[in-house]
């Protein structure tokens, strides 16, 4: 291995694999291991460097496997161990890199640690954050802190030798959190690592990473903050998130890391107030990369995209990291449905976002025609890129999912005010005219998410022989994006107008008109990709190219 190649996490194109939903190979209308290999060679095509697969773990499914039950497994519902050495085998045969998710703050409340805590076994309550409660008779939680996704952050112990105690849970009450003060977590968690690395895995999404470390005492938090939805920190800093001494923790991984050769790497999911703040999880003895999310808050304004973009890219390299660019993932709404509203002058909230339902008619075709726009800018960018899967195909959020569907614990914590993320997360349509659309093998096969009976010309066969559909948009990007920008140097910004984004970086440039007139494209240069067929001296409204 080269050296340069050893470096191929700092400019790839990393496919997000949200498994459930991905392909089903054994006909129980949940995707698993056996499709996802069968699919390798559509990703090989498509060109993507590395996937990265969301948790895989034996789960009892409180939170579609970020619920945790036993780290070194496979859930059965997705293959088996082998399944697993062999998909990663099959993947590096294809050139794909594989990531997997390390969900490290809380496990499932089925794990063997949170059973033995609950039984009460020696030592076995400190690994977690048991409190009595407040008030008189203790029927209060401990402090003010709120869950993630709706309600207290703690839930009271109704029986057993731990009764009328209560336990943290900044997720679901079926998702604990750990108590990273203790040695045994940090050994534990070091000890999983090598155990994938030595299976060949080549890196790990961690999940909140900003939320292992707790303030010492767990304070309350500021008023303001007992507000649900406290992941993401605006202003001040909240004593659940993003404490100093969570860094200590990732010191200790990346010597884990650094014993492999080629050296694995780590992705952070930490959603901190700045960027200032998320590089710190990046210097240079800790983490490698960590996904900036203001690029998908972003709304559709040209003048939003550039103040994204040099924030990013500025911070990254404050502490000497590839920026990330990442428009859509298995939390948010899809990047064709935030772009089919009208855009605020702000960057928006993930969870805002989805409130939005019935307030406006999304216009989809618009949608898409942005999403698609948004895809070249994404991929001319310096760093890292992640394409969730079905963005490549232009799926819409299916925001009116029958409430008896939602499988998303938020929905249920928010006293059902929030429809949550299933909506982003539907099974993807491959090939046929009808639900499963080629997901299953089984048509009668019951999905774990219905699909909605439209998506016949979204499927990923209708879409393969169509030179203008998003998936060859897709796959033409990444084939030009290592002759076009790869090592191509800094973003240099070009004054066009104020709904235009454009900027060069060494011989091609990328321009963006989010504005709703066209613009004049520079006289001399040679289209290389445009988002839009029929683009040639004109840049139309919500369109993208790339120019050599
Ligand atoms: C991360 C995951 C999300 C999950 C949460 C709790 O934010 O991306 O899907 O619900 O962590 O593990």
């Amino acid at each position: 291995m080269t050296a340069e190649e050893s470096y191929w996490w700092q400019t790839a194109v990393v496919y997000q694999v949200y498994i459930r939903s991905f392909a089903d190979g054994d006909g129980d209308g949940v995707g698993d291991i056996q499709g996802l290999r069968a699919r390798l060679p559509y990703l090989a095509q498509l060109g993507v460097d590395a996937i990265w697969i969301n948790p895989w773990y034996p789960s009892p499914m409180a939170d579609a496997g970020y619920d945790v039950a036993d780290y070194r497994d496979i859930d059965p519902a997705y293959g088996t161990l082998e399944d697993a050495q062999t998909l990663i085998a099959e993947a590096h045969a294809l050139g794909i890199r594989v990531i997997l998710d390390i969900v490290p703050n809380h496990t499932s409340d089925r794990h063997e640690w949170f059973r033995a805590a609950l039984a009460d076994e020696p030592g076995a309550r400190q690994r977690y954050h048991f409190r009595p409660g407040a008030g008189a008779d203790g029927s209060s939680p401990p402090n003010n802190w709120q869950s993630v996704f709706g309600g207290p952050a703690w839930t009271r112990v109704d029986s057993g030798p731990l009764k009328g105690q209560w336990y943290l849970h900044l997720f679901a009450p079926g998702q604990p959190d750990l108590n990273w003060d203790h040695p045994e977590v940090r050994a534990e968690f070091e000890d999983i690592l090598a155990f994938w690395f030595d299976r060949g895995v080549d890196g790990f999404r961690i999940d909140v990473a900003h939320g292992l470390v707790k303030a010492a005492g767990l304070p309350d938090g500021a008023d303001a903050d007992a507000e649900p939805q406290v992941m993401l920190h605006t202003e001040g800093r909240h004593p659940a998130w993003d404490q100093d001494g969570v860094h200590e923790v990732y010191r200790g991984w990346r010597s884990v890391a650094e014993r492999y050769t080629p050296e694995r790497i780590f992705i952070a999911e930490a959603w901190v107030p700045s960027n200032e703040r998320l590089a710190r999880y990046l210097r240079p003895d800790e983490l490698h990369t960590a996904f900036q999310f203001d690029f998908l808050r972003a709304p559709w304004r040209a003048e939003w995209l550039r103040k994204v973009v040099d924030d990013a890219i500025s911070s990254a390299a404050s502490v000497g990291a590839p920026p990330t660019w990442v428009l859509s993932n298995h939390d948010v709404t899809r990047t064709v449905t935030r772009f089919s509203r009208s855009q605020p002058a702000h960057l928006v909230d993930t969870a805002w976002e989805r409130g939005r339902w019935g307030e406006e008619v999304p216009d989809h075709p618009l949608g898409r025609r942005r999403a698609r726009a948004a895809a070249l800018v994404q991929l001319a960018l310096p760093g890292t890129a992640y394409v969730y899967q079905g963005e490549e195909l232009g799926l819409e959020e299916i925001e009116d999912l029958p409430a008896e569907a939602r499988q998303d614990p938020t929905w249920v914590q928010s006293g059902f005010t929030d429809v949550g993320r299933d909506g982003c997360r539907i099974p993807l349509p491959w090939n046929g005219t009808e639900p499963p659309y080629g997901f299953s093998p089984d048509p009668g096969a019951g999905l774990w998410l219905p699909q909605p009976w439209h998506w016949a010309q979204r499927s990923a066969e209708a879409q393969d022989h169509d030179p203008e559909s998003t998936l060859n948009l897709y796959r033409a990007a990444l084939r030009l994006r290592p002759e076009l920008w790869s090592g191509a140097g800094p973003v240099e910004w070009i004054e066009v107008a104020p709904d235009v984004a454009a900027f060069g970086r060494g011989d091609a440039q990328c321009w963006v008109n989010t504005g709703d007139s066209e613009v004049s494209l520079p006289a001399g240069a040679t289209v290389a990709l445009a988002s839009e067929p029929g683009v040639d001296r004109v840049l139309p409204p919500d369109t993208a190219v790339w120019l050599r």
